[in-house]
């Protein structure tokens, strides 16, 4: 069992987190640049709002630094991981070393337009400017307008029950 599993699974059993484990999401992690500084967090809070124009959300709780310094720099970009990069959700989960939480060292990355580090072979790249940004309970819900998107069309990395998850096609006759 990796670190970030034996943490998530101490959690209090609240209902609502309890229901909320049955969600499967594709894990991310939203990278930011600029004035502020480089930082990024993992995040299972991101979807698509809008093809035109393009914008995608994403969650992020106030108490992380990483707020701060998006909303300096006015920019993210939203790095879907494949089903090989668990290691990298890890490392920005800040679970399996909080000293190295900002350690970009795990991976290789690229800038792109906004200046945002761009994750190489990644499943999907949205690299987006600020378009909205509203607090919501303990998070920061952050609109983003996507300045550019990139695929490798690799195999996403999941999250459900508490644990990272491959997905396979079902084999309906
Ligand atoms: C699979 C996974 C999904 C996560 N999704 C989010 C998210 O959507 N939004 C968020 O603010 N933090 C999310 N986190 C937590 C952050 O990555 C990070 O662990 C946290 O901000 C720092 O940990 P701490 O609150 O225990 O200090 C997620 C963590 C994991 C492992």
């Amino acid at each position: 069992m990796s670190a970030v599993q034996q943490r998530l699974q101490q959690d209090q059993p609240q209902p609502f987190l309890t229901a909320m484990s049955g969600a499967v999401t594709q894990v991310s992690v939203v990278t930011t640049n600029g004035t502020a500084g480089r930082f990024g967090v993992t995040v299972s809070a991101f979807t698509s709002v809008s093809a035109d124009p393009p914008l995608v959300l994403v969650c992020i709780n106030r108490r992380s630094p990483v707020v701060k310094a998006i909303e300096e720099n006015g920019c993210f970009c939203v790095n879907l991981l494949d089903d090989r990069q668990s290691t990298v959700a890890d490392c920005f989960s800040g679970r399996s070393d909080p000293l190295t939480a900002y350690d970009f060292s795990c991976a290789n990355w690229r800038l792109e337009a906004t200046g945002s580090p761009c994750l190489d072979q990644a499943n999907a790249n949205f690299d987006c400017t600020i378009e909205n940004a509203y607090d919501a309970g303990t998070h920061r819900i952050f609109i983003g307008e996507v300045q550019d998107a990139q695929t490798s069309g690799r195999a996403p990395l999941a999250f459900s029950r508490r644990s990272y998850q491959a997905l396979s096609p079902l084999n309906l006759e």
